[in-house]
């Protein structure tokens, strides 16, 4: 299979790396070309029908700081730094195995020249790779890839490997940039998704076909600064909530805030996701305790009452 590894450079243009770090995101249709695509494609259908990959984990911190994992269903994944997947790189893993040694890492190298204000790594445990099949019936709550520290994500690349997806399958990704206009990104066949891994929301509505996604991320060093992590608003941010979601909508530090902000957008999601399985009623219990502590600081509620009139419609506001 022959390998165009020039053309993942040539996707980095200085006009959709201003647009990155300008909007938040850029999508680009036919990343990998048609036939690396469909061998991509085909190794990781391999991988689903020989039941190599596992149910999909998910750690979070009950309301009293219990660690719970739980499984999202439908969703089935494997993570390439998993040694044995890894002792398949050179046989049936071909594919992956040259984009998570070889291609990525000189991908990697491209990103880091193109954005260097990212600061991104090099060597392969500053990227993880993830392949994903949801078997259909599946969604992802409302989320940031990079939720705090000791996360070090920076860049999230998403491609999507679905030649026979149609309107009305769902699966779309749901991309939010902060009290602006959501976008909604259908997941076609050999499209990528370039996002800021710290500061852009996103979910993945329920899919009623099978969807195979790749995700690779890049870790950065300029992630999770002082700045970004701590919520330190002056005696105005509320005369002046214009200028408070300006620089909300620029910074990682809306992460403080965005679950409040978006409460019954995150629950709505959080249950469609999880339809009633094992450990949704602990993630609303996380949820609501959230919402609560926002809630019982004065100040910080007034704020975020005065954030919640800047947000657009939202899809799926109001249907239930
Ligand atoms: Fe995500």
């Amino acid at each position: 299979m022959a390998r165009d590894y020039a053309r993942l450079a040539a996707h980095l243009s200085p006009e959709r790396c201003s647009a990155l770090l300008c909007d938040g995101f850029v999508v680009v249709d036919d990343w990998f070309g048609a036939a690396w695509a469909d061998a991509l494609r085909g190794e990781l259908l391999e991988l689903y029908e020989s039941g190599l990959l596992s149910r999909n984990k998910t750690r979070f911190a009950s309301p009293t700081g219990a660690a719970l994992l739980v499984s999202k269903p439908h969703i089935f994944e494997a993570d390439l730094h998993d040694a044995p997947l890894r002792a398949l790189f050179g046989s049936s893993l071909r594919e992956f195995g040259d984009w998570f040694s070889g291609s990525s890492c000189a991908f990697a190298a491209s990103l880091a020249a193109a954005l260097p204000a990212l600061q991104l790594g090099a060597g392969d445990r500053s990227r993880t790779v993830k392949l994903q099949v949801n078997e259909g019936g599946g969604a992802f709550p409302w989320h940031y890839d990079n939720p705090g520290p000791p996360n070090a994500r920076a860049l999230t690349l998403l491609v999507y490997l679905n030649p026979d997806w149609q309107p009305g399958d769902g699966g779309e990704l749901e991309l939010c940039p902060f009290l602006g206009a959501p976008v909604s990104v259908p997941p076609l066949h050999d499209r990528a998704v370039l996002f800021l891994s710290d500061r852009l929301l996103h979910r993945v509505t329920p899919s009623s076909t099978r969807r195979l996604a790749v995700t690779t991320w890049f870790d950065g060093a300029a992630v999770n600064g002082k700045d970004d992590v701590g919520l330190c608003l002056p005696p105005s941010a509320l005369a002046d909530v214009h200028a408070t979601a300006s620089m909300l909508r620029r910074s990682a530090v809306q992460r403080s805030l965005s679950r409040a902000v978006y409460a019954d957008e995150y629950e709505l999601s959080l249950r469609e996701c999880m339809q009633g399985a094992q450990g949704e009623a602990d993630m609303l219990a996380a949820h609501y305790a959230h919402i609560q502590a926002v809630q019982r600081n004065a100040p910080l509620a007034r704020l975020v009452a005065a954030l919640r009139h800047l947000k657009p419609q939202m899809p799926n506001a109001g249907d239930e």
